[in-house]
């Protein structure tokens, strides 16, 4: 069995898939926090694993960066996998003031410049929404993990070296939390294909203020930030 991006066996994937956009990021979450995690797919050196955590069967896959990329792993995931949670972990850079270096955003909900939603629907704008199962469970870990999570929108944008400054204003003045690139298109694929979805990111810089993690800040805050969302994921 195998699509055009993914050449895993029949049933290799775990009904829930933790979709770092870096592949980098995915080996080592496979590698470093599941247990006897497999390789199940490489096609593009894109990696996917199936392992354990907890005693709960976990995937983990590279989606790639933006939402093209995103949802094209997402949809074969759902449509030829059976994948039923799809779970995005990564970055945003803040634009809320009251935003810090390395809290956890959860992206209850999604705004854009993408096109994609509106492809999906009709013309219309679709409510880009995660799961509210899978934002409760995430919360809740994070409570239990006495880390800092900011619950509310953000937005996924299609430049990550955008040309208008403004559009930052514009976004702190309606209280958007953050800036990535595919959270959008993954709530608008989980909903056309009727699965849960969340997006959960670690704040690694601050683009009001320019500040940034360093690397090594990044990596251990990803790290608390992945076993949060793995203890809520597999509650
Ligand atoms: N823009 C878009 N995506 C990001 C950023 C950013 O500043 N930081 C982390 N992911």
């Amino acid at each position: 069995m195998s699509t055009p991006h993914i050449d895993a066996a029949a049933g290799a994937f775990a009904d829930t898939v933790l979709l770092p956009g870096d592949p980098v990021r995915a080996r080592h979450i496979a590698t470093q926090l599941l247990q006897d995690a497999e390789q199940v797919s490489n096609v593009r050196d894109m990696p996917g694993f199936t392992g354990h955590w907890r005693g709960r069967r976990i995937s983990v896959m590279g989606t790639g960066m933006g939402i093209p990329s995103c949802s094209l792993y997402a949809t074969e995931l759902v449509r030829e996998y059976g994948v039923r949670r799809l779970v995005r972990v990564g970055t945003c850079g803040a634009t809320g003031a009251d935003v810090q270096l390395g809290d956890i955003v959860v992206a209850l909900g999604a705004s854009t410049d993408s096109r994609v939603n509106r492809l999906r629907f009709g013309g219309y704008d679709l409510a880009a929404l995660a799961s509210f199962d899978l934002v409760r469970s995430v919360a809740d870990a994070a409570q239990r993990a006495g880390a800092r999570v900011r619950i509310g929108n953000v937005f996924s944008t299609d430049l990550f070296h955008h040309p208008d400054p403004a559009l930052f204003d514009l976004l702190e003045r309606h209280g958007v939390l953050g800036v990535e690139m595919e959270a959008a298109g993954l709530y608008g694929a989980a909903a056309a294909l009727g699965v849960e979805a969340i997006a959960v990111l670690a704040v690694s810089d601050h683009i009001r203020r320019g500040e940034a993690m360093t690397p090594q800040q990044r990596a251990t805050g990803l790290d608390a930030m992945l076993r949060i969302v793995l203890d809520g994921v597999a509650a």
